[in-house]
């Protein structure tokens, strides 16, 4: 990858398949791979059910504001943020910034089967499925603001690694390419 060790970051809901496509991507572009969450339990010591439980929701939100400020010093990282790390004010351009952000969009149905198939996450806890489609749809705007965006519902892991690595090396090539206003109006005779 060029532009000096940059990032790729992959946000969205709940059972997008980040932790999946982002641990086989670096692979695949030998980069390293963090996740949001691991940093923080890595930190605190604790579970993120444990979190949650002990602490509550807003006390989670203000360390994943914390892993925030952290991963501005990362370069060449694919990082894996959870599901609620981009959608605070400021949180997506502050992503951005670190490199390439890569939203992991797959419907409500297919995301709710995937997450709730895995425990261990509280935030489906006590929540109806239908309160969990609002706070679904309420997240869409902040994912929007990615630079790409792929369906995940009926691809395979290794089909959007692949479209992800696609679109890496055609952004590559764009930024290459020499600016029009760069070039001679009047190439030489
Ligand atoms: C959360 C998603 C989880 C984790 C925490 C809160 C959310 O990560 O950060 O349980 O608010 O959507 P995943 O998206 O990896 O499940």
């Amino acid at each position: 990858m060029s532009g000096g060790g940059r990032n790729v970051v992959l946000v969205g809901f709940m059972g997008a398949g980040k932790s999946t496509v982002g641990r086989l991507l670096a692979r695949r572009l030998g980069l390293c791979f963090v996740e949001t969450d691991a940093m923080i339990t890595a930190r605190e010591g604790k579970s993120i059910p444990e979190i949650f439980a002990e602490r509550g929701e807003p006390a989670f939100r203000r360390l994943e504001a914390e892993a925030l400020e952290l991963l501005e010093e990362k370069r060449g990282h694919v990082i894996a943020t959870g599901g609620g790390f981009p959608c605070r004010a400021g949180a997506m351009e502050r992503l951005r910034e670190l490199g390439t952000v890569v939203w992991l969009a797959a419907d409500f149905d297919a995301s709710y089967e995937r997450a709730s198939r895995v425990g261990g996450r509280p935030m489906l806890t006590g929540r109806s499925r239908e309160e969990t489609a609002a706070l679904y749809t309420a997240r869409q705007d902040y994912y929007r603001r990615a630079h790409l965006s792929i369906d995940t519902t009926h691809l395979t892991i290794d089909a959007v690694v692949g479209r992800i690595q696609r679109y890496l090396r055609d952004h590559e090539r764009a930024t290459r390419r020499v600016p029009v206003a760069s070039r001679p109006a009047f190439p030489p005779r």
